[in-house]
């Protein structure tokens, strides 16, 4: 049965980014892996980012051919510009994902460049995507505040959303970075984005620093979208937007619309199995998801019970 909604998993690119400690490519593919058995339909599973700037994914090509592809699941890896357009061609995966930010300041923390410099150069990776039969979703950052500037006007959000849609996008996901918005605010900006673009083509991507992504993610579905990015337990985070925390975490996404009879298509107890793994095998430190977190507790519970 087709679900009502699409979760897309970041975590092992916008969780594993941010880690203090790479984690070993064999251990990303097992990750990815874990997730697609889950039935994580859409997984982002590294970034061809300059290895300077993020040495945690450096093993992108690698991690590529090392992947298992089941059929069920379709990979994305972030791609900033030609050279990591060429990476992402020989890796021969089917969605190309592009960033760029809505203020200035966090476009060049994070890409080394201003917006329109930046735009400019996806336009030959738009158009060599279309050419090679690429999906292209783009992501637009700091659309709800920004670390250095503060607000960040809807209408500038609009904009960006129209020149990514006049480039070729396929998919705009809509990044609050530093997971300072609220649901009044998210309910307007989708209004906006939605005069623009159609809302079957908008996702949204909330990162939890005050609190208030999952509030977002449902306001977000009131208002009409349905493709949520998330990241199991709620790892992630922007390394270039100081102090934002990970993203909202993709139990508690689950768990919030399969209570509602809004169908994922996820298995959610296998998603807890692939966290709790991640969290005591790999990263051992806790992860913050509450949904994770409150399942756990009720497995020992029940085993205590039965001890
Ligand atoms: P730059 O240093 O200005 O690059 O970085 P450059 O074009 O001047 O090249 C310098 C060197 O880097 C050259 O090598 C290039 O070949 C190499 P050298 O001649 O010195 O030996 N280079 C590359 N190597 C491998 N792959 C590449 C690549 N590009 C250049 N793709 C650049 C510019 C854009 C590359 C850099 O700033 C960068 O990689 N930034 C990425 C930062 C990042 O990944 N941030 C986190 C992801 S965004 C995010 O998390 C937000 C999101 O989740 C949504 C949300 O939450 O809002 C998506
Ligand atoms: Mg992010």
């Amino acid at each position: 049965m087709r679900p009502d909604v699409v979760i897309y998993e970041v975590g092992p690119r916008d969780g594993l980014q941010n880690e203090p400690e790479t984690v070993p490519t064999a251990v990303k593919a097992e990750l990815v892996a874990r997730l697609a058995s889950a039935r994580l339909a859409r997984i982002e599973i590294t970034s061809f980012v300059s290895p300077k700037w993020i040495p945690q994914l450096a093993d992108a090509d690698e991690l590529c051919r090392q992947v298992a592809r089941p059929p069920s699941a379709t990979y994305s890896a972030l791609v900033p510009n030609e050279a990591g357009y060429e990476r992402f061609r020989a890796a021969q995966l089917p969605v190309a994902a592009f960033f760029v930010s809505a203020s200035e300041t966090h476009n060049r923390k994070n890409v080394n460049r201003g917006i329109a410099e930046h735009l400019e150069g996806f336009r030959p990776i738009a158009a060599r995507a279309r050419a090679d039969g690429v999906l292209l979703r783009a992501y637009v950052s700091t659309v709800c505040g920004c670390p250095y500037e503060g607000d960040v006007p809807a209408q500038a959000v609009v904009e960006l959303v129209r020149k990514l849609d006049a480039l070729g996008a396929d998919e705009i996901s809509l990044g609050d970075t530093i997971g300072v918005g609220h649901p009044q605010q998210v309910r307007e900006l989708v209004r906006a984005v939605g005069q623009t673009l159609a809302l079957e083509r908008v996702a949204l991507h909330m990162h939890d620093t005050w609190g208030r992504a999952l509030a977002n993610v449902a306001a977000g579905y009131d208002a009409g979208v349905r493709t949520f990015d998330a990241s199991l337990g709620g790892l992630g985070g922007c390394p270039y937007a100081p102090g934002a925390s990970g993203n909202v975490a993709t139990e508690d996404v689950v768990d919030l619309f399969e209570r509602a009879g809004v169908r994922t298509g996820i298995d959610l107890d296998a998603l807890v199995d692939t966290t709790a793994w991640l969290e005591r095998a790999v990263l051992r430190r806790p992860l913050p998801g509450r949904v994770y977190r409150a399942k756990l507790g009720q497995r020992e519970r029940a085993k205590a019970v039965a001890e």
